[in-house]
């Protein structure tokens, strides 16, 4: 009997769905030449079924969802819906219910994707961010005193835990171990500033770095990070930092890897269930078009199977993508590819059948 994975699939909203039908594709294929199965289980949650419903998550989909060996999640976000409903109430629902404390983003330039960082190339740019996924200013932590009057207070609180601290900081010490590169970690704070978050992040990044003494540790505040991902990206090995700074700085990343066409990443929790989702999102203007590009969550599906212990076929998947990138795709970018969203996951079929 060949191994068999349940993943569960939630396509979401806008062009969603199109980019996860490529990605099925591809990991279908994939499924076919190293001999392991996907069963996927589909559901429709996003800004369609809770302008219809009212309802953002039905009654035991997380349970539902934790049963899943994997989740592989389109786009969310609805133009018709008011901002943070959907995100909060599904995506960010799934991230803390499931503890996925990791949101792991590679950063890489391919060969014959435009970079807007001049005389950088594929040899410069590299990188992969460790970004902590449950806490800090995400935690939701705070609220409001006087709402609506003059006095009005709004606080909204970072949480940083010791556990929560170590356990991200702990796996990219391991992640960088075993990516086995330049073996070089740097943390991203800024302990300038924020003296207390940042002193327990620091304390902790010294003491684990203690016991990984293969590995060259660095650190630098959150702004410098920026400065340095435009003028020397080719610095950077493995990133780790807190869930606000992450998130910001993965979109600069993402930018300087060619854009949202290519971003893909990982929520992780290695003990447990981990959603892959690409960065972008869910580009209404492009919905039903067959403009959008499927890479990224191609991608996607690709560190979903490194995490699932697939490791041969998702090295197979990036070097289609790669060789796809070079040759087929004209430009990474909606509606600019000289190839639509349907063709371009046949290509990467057709390569990895190579
Ligand atoms: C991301 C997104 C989310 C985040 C939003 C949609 C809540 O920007 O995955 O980076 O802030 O984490
Ligand atoms: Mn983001």
């Amino acid at each position: 009997m060949p191994k068999t994975y349940d993943i569960a699939v939630i396509p979401g909203d806008g062009t969603g769905p199109e980019v996860v039908r490529e990605g099925i594709k591809v990991l279908e294929t994939a499924g076919e030449i190293f001999g392991f199965q996907l069963k996927f289980s589909h559901y429709q949650w996003g800004g369609e079924h809770y302008r219809a419903t009212g309802e953002i998550l039905p009654e035991g989909a997380l349970d539902t969802l934790s049963k899943a060996d994997a989740i592989y999640l389109g786009a969310i976000g609805d133009p018709d819906v008011k901002p943070g409903i959907l995100e909060k109430g599904i995506l960010l629902t799934i991230r803390f219910h499931l503890d996925q404390y990791v949101n792991l983003r590679p950063v890489k330039l391919y060969e014959g994707v435009a970079t807007p960082i001049k005389d950088k190339g594929p040899a410069d740019i590299d990188f992969v961010v460790v970004r902590e996924n449950t806490e800090g200013l995400y935690a939701g932590a705070g609220g409001f005193l006087k709402r609506g009057t003059a006095d009005e207070v709004a606080v909204q609180e970072s949480i940083n835990t010791r556990k929560g601290v170590e356990r991200c900081v702990r796996f990219a010490f391991e992640y960088c171990r075993r990516r086995d590169r330049e073996k070089k970690l740097t943390l991203c704070g800024k302990t300038n500033v924020l003296t207390y978050a940042f002193d327990l992040w620091e304390r902790t990044f010294y003491e684990v770095a203690r016991e990984y003494p293969d590995i060259q540790v660095d650190y630098a505040h959150v702004d410098a990070i920026c400065m340095w991902m435009v003028k020397n990206p080719e610095w950077f090995d493995v990133i780790v930092t807190d869930n606000m700074f992450g998130d910001i700085i993965t979109d600069l990343a993402a930018m300087i890897q060619g854009g949202m066409g290519i971003a893909a990443g990982g929520n992780i929790n290695p003990d447990g269930v981990s959603m892959f989702e690409h960065i972008g999102g869910s580009a209404p203007k492009y919905t039903g078009k067959n403009m959008i590009n499927p890479i990224a969550a191609i991608c996607a599906g690709q560190i979903m199977l490194e995490t699932l212990g697939e490791r041969k076929a998702a090295a197979a998947i990036e070097q289609a993508v790669a060789k796809v990138l070079r040759d087929d795709i004209a430009d990474v970018g909606a509606g600019r590819m000289g190839l639509t969203t349907e063709q371009v996951g046949d290509r990467v079929v057709s390569c990895l059948r190579q």
